[in-house]
């Protein structure tokens, strides 16, 4: 195979990949708790430390998760935006954002993002960042807020893609955190006039 056919053969393969980004059924609870566990093992760098996240998850009762589904949080006051991306009825990603009334002032806090490894780079990481900034831009209720999350230095690919949807790093937090005995920095990147 010349190296032209597999470019065109990669390019029919990502073609194939449609996934479904969408709202998940609260009856779906299950599949979403095992992709939150997913995320902590293949890539505990990128999120909170794992013990302690996967011990902050095993406390979560079958209603809370239900009801993150349904667009609540646990504190019952914070609205929760869980997108999943779907492939032949598996689920493949997810984004998760909370939207917190806080002394009156409204503010985005992203939580995380995730593709598992197998689908990443056929643009489905994107399709999730795309599909949450749209429902947040259409929102009413959240206009000029300003979008804010955190990413450690290691998540170059995570860094890139936010980058290409307008989001700008605003501050650089040095040595946040130690991972495999070395330090790694935090960064705050923020996306203007929602
Ligand atoms: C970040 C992540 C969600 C990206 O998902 P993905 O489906 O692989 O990304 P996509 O295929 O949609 O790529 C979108 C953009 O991301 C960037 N990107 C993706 N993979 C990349 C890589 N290996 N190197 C550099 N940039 C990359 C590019 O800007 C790309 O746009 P382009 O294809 O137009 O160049 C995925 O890598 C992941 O789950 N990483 C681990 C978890 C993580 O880091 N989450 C973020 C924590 S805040």
């Amino acid at each position: 195979m010349s190296p032209d056919e597999g470019v065109q053969n990669l390019n029919k393969k990502q073609e194939l990949i449609k996934p479904i980004i969408e709202h998940l059924s609260p009856e779906r609870w299950q599949e979403y708790r095992d992709l939150r566990f997913r995320a902590l093992e293949e890539e505990p760098v990128a999120f909170e430390d794992p013990v302690r996240g996967k011990q902050r998850l095993l406390k979560f009762q079958e209603g809370e998760w239900r009801g993150m589904l349904d667009g609540r949080c646990h504190d019952g006051r914070t609205r929760k935006i869980v997108l999943v991306a779907e492939v032949a009825g598996k689920l493949v990603g997810m984004s998760t954002t909370d939207i917190a009334q806080i002394i009156g002032e409204k503010k985005i806090t992203f939580e995380n993002l995730f593709v598992t490894k197998e689908f990443r780079g056929k643009g489905i990481g994107k399709k999730l960042m795309e599909a949450l900034l749209n429902k947040i831009e259409s929102d009413k209720e959240l206009k000029n807020i300003e979008f804010e999350l955190n990413v450690y230095g290691t998540q170059q690919s995570a860094i890139a893609l936010y980058k290409s949807l307008g989001l700008e790093i605003v501050e650089m937090v040095k040595n946040n955190k130690q991972y495999k005995g070395q330090e790694v920095d935090r960064y705050i990147m923020k996306k203007k006039q929602i």
